[in-house]
């Protein structure tokens, strides 16, 4: 059969998509009744499956390093080299690159985002952006999905119920909210808290992956599978992508920093899952010990609920 130029485009586009997803194997089903259309498919794949999951003591800290990742995820490394060496994508001068203070880099990233309209939620009901929050020299920074209707009425990520867990979390930790950087894979409401679309992430992301070089933060804790699986390109179950450290680099960006390789990356549930499901919270609480000890830190001496 034969496809027209746009739907043949169309196509590429999707299964490079897959492909950096670590998807390459297509196949054909049966017959078209039970046959998902390829927008059910992308639905699939930013589905959250934060799964309830059972990580035992078998989850243990192991830093993967590219060539160590499993076939599966060595495949996204080695589709993310090639999505970085596409010539449509060489990494242009940015210009927070001139100054060395991050507070200056975030404001100048944050001037830069201006009152975006650069994918379709700023027609879709968005009151504001929602940029990101906490310590520019935050050596920990938290990246969540996306805002919700707190977070769109405040302009502050994680604010809501959820934000309120994850205050209590980051307490836990030993930490403040103000000792962290907390931001989100997209910076608007999606209507209805629907899950982001793909080309929502990809729209977006290039402006936090900016945040993350002018922070340079020593550790990033993905929340939920939507943010796992961005920021990794990797897809794959909650049940795998937790108790492991990755390498982390902010694509598409430089750091000022030359001595800042990147940030170690770990996974944990999205809170708003452990506020469905707190049976998780000891499987959450295994990650960020996980974290804190990456980062040297104690937990105080009372824990909050
Ligand atoms: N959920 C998110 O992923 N981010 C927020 O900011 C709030 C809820």
């Amino acid at each position: 059969m034969a496809l027209d130029a746009q739907l043949r485009r169309a196509l590429a586009e999707r299964i490079r998509y897959y492909n950096e997803l670590g998807i390459y194997d297509f196949y054909r089903r049966s017959g078209p009744a039970d046959e998902p259309s390829l927008a059910d498919s992308a639905k699939d794949l930013f589905r959250s499956s934060d799964t309830p999951h059972l990580a035992g003591d078998s989850a243990r800290a192991k830093l993967i390093q590219p060539e160590e990742r499993e076939d599966m995820t060595r495949r996204a490394a080695v589709a993310r080299r090639v999505r970085d060496e596409n010539i449509f994508e060489v990494a242009a001068d940015k210009p927070e690159y001139s100054v060395a203070d991050p507070a200056k880099a975030l404001k100048i990233i944050r001037e830069d985002l201006g009152d975006c309209t650069r994918c379709v939620l700023h027609k879709q009901g968005r009151k504001q952006i929602v940029f990101g929050v906490g310590s520019p020299r935050a050596e920990l920074m938290f990246i969540g999905e996306a805002p919700g209707a707190d977070e769109d009425q405040q302009g502050e990520p994680f604010v809501g119920r959820a934000g309120q867990l994850l205050n209590n979390m980051i307490k836990a930790m030993g930490l403040q909210r103000e000792d962290v950087y907390i931001a989100n894979i997209i910076k608007c409401r999606p209507p209805g808290n629907r899950t982001p679309e793909r080309e929502e992430c990809e729209t977006c992301s290039p402006f936090l992956m900016r945040q993350v070089a002018a922070i340079k933060p020593k550790v990033i804790v993905a929340l939920g599978a939507v943010a796992a699986k961005t920021l990794l390109a990797i897809n794959a179950p909650m049940a795998e992508l937790r108790g492991h450290w990755y390498e982390f680099k902010p694509t598409g960006v430089r750091s000022d920093d030359p001595s800042w390789r990147g940030a170690k990356l770990a996974v944990t549930y999205h809170p708003a899952f452990l506020l469905r499901d707190p049976r998780q919270k000891k499987e959450a609480w295994k990650d960020l010990q996980m974290v804190m000890r990456e980062l040297g830190l104690k937990p105080p001496a009372r824990v909050a609920e």
